[in-house]
């Protein structure tokens, strides 16, 4: 029996992408009024990492079932279907993983998509999530392919709690290594992210205020999520952004910032002394449902609404079996359409978790935060 625990059964049937003759074009919304912005398109389930909180080492070990090669979108797919895409309004992209970095040739990749222009003509912001392991290799290259700018994540400064918390022996070094490198190449602002938990890493919250303070970085701490089935999370770890700011503000006076959009994940705050800003992302105690305008392309080309849902529209099914992009358009149409997806707000309301018991939730590794 298969040991894959993402994402489940195959319930998605095909997309219904039967109607109109011509691809209805232009901005979508959904049930809720969000308009469909971001695409996160993952590009492998596989990483170098086994961050306890993500991949657990227990679960995703040597006899893991990750995805054949052939199961995966190729370059020439994810294009296709990420041009439909942005003439429905998507004016962002995010590569992640797994760790994206280990995809071959993802610069080939990053050319392609770079020379997608926006609705209105705008090149579009075009940016990948990261562990930093290859990052120091590689910036160059992702620059010079056309990739805007870099999010890197961090857990820690010390290095021996930062190799317990990748469990794969990987230094802190080469992070800060690779964050300079994309920073060198102009792959900027770089941000930096840190999963916060609680009682593990929250020493390290002002030591990485510090570090980051004045370099151009933006330093970003997220609240620990519940997030998929394997990482056995719990509520005692999870240490409200409220606090972390108190803890940064009793070393370094902050004030709060403007968002830059309505959609933004992050609540800034900007350093007293005008040394830059950090930032935090408060899924847990804050939802930001409301304003989510984000959809997930899974490694194999399965549509997902929400970073907690537990299954995915099969886009790729249509592409192999010779759907036109009028009727991919249509089929994506509808989909953005029904969506009524809010976990973070409902599991706020409800004070527990939605749908914890009856479903399996797709993981973070296969996803892509
Ligand atoms: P920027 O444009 O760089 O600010 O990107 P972003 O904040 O949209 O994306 P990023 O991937 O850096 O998001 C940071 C973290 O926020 C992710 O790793 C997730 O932990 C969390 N996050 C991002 N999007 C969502 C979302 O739609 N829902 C929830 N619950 N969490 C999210
Ligand atoms: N809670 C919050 N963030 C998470 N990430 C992975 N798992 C979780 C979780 N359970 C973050 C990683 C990385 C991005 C890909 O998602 O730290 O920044
Ligand atoms: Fe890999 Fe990122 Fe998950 Fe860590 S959080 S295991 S680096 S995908
Ligand atoms: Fe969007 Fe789902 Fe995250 Fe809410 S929980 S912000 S709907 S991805």
């Amino acid at each position: 029996m298969s040991r894959r625990i993402i994402p489940v059964a195959d319930i998605s049937a095909m997309p219904d992408y039967s109607g109109p003759a011509h691809a209805p074009r232009g901005e979508l919304t959904d049930t809720l009024a969000r308009p469909l912005r971001d695409l996160r398109i993952s590009v492998t389930d596989r990483c170098n990492f086994r961050c306890v909180y993500c991949m657990p080492r227990a679960v995703f070990d040597k006899d893991y079932p990750f995805l054949p090669h052939g199961a995966l979108l190729t370059f020439e797919e994810i294009e296709r279907l990420a041009r439909v895409f942005v003439e429905h309004g998507v004016e962002k992209i995010r590569l992640t993983g797994g760790e994206p970095l280990l995809r071959k040739n993802l610069e080939f990749l990053i050319e392609r998509l770079a020379v997608l222009k926006t609705a209105d003509g705008r090149p579009l912001d075009l940016t990948l999530t990261t562990n930093g392991s290859l990052l120091a290799r590689k910036a160059r290259s992702l620059k010079d392919a056309g990739l805007t700018r870099v999010t890197v994540s961090l857990d820690a400064l010390d290095d021996a709690l930062f190799r317990r918390m990748n469990d794969a022996d990987f230094a802190v070094d080469d992070v800060l290594k690779g964050i300079e490198a994309a920073h060198d190449v102009g792959l900027a602002p770089v941000k930096v992210n840190m999963v916060v938990k609680n009682g593990t890493n929250d020493t390290e919250i002002v030591p990485m205020a510090r570090h980051f303070k004045g370099t151009g970085a933006v330093l970003r701490f997220i609240e620990y999520m519940d997030v998929g089935t394997s990482n056995g999370w719990n509520m005692t770890e999870v240490l409200p952004s409220a606090d972390v700011i108190a803890r940064i503000a009793a070393h370094f006076p902050l004030i709060p910032l403007e968002a830059h959009s309505a959609a933004e994940t992050a609540q800034r705050w900007g350093y007293a002394d005008g040394s830059g800003e950090v930032g935090v992302i408060s899924s847990v105690t804050r939802a930001f449902c409301g304003s989510c305008t984000r959809a997930r392309l899974s490694t194999e080309g399965k549509l997902y609404l929400c970073l907690f849902a537990s299954s995915g529209h099969d886009l790729r099914a249509l592409v192999r079996n010779g759907a036109s992009d009028a009727e991919i358009a249509t089929a994506v149409a509808r989909i953005w359409h029904t969506r009524a997806d809010r976990y973070s707000q409902l599991r706020g309301s409800a004070g527990a978790t939605p749908n914890a018991a009856e479903e399996r939730r797709v993981e973070m590794s296969y996803i892509g935060g």
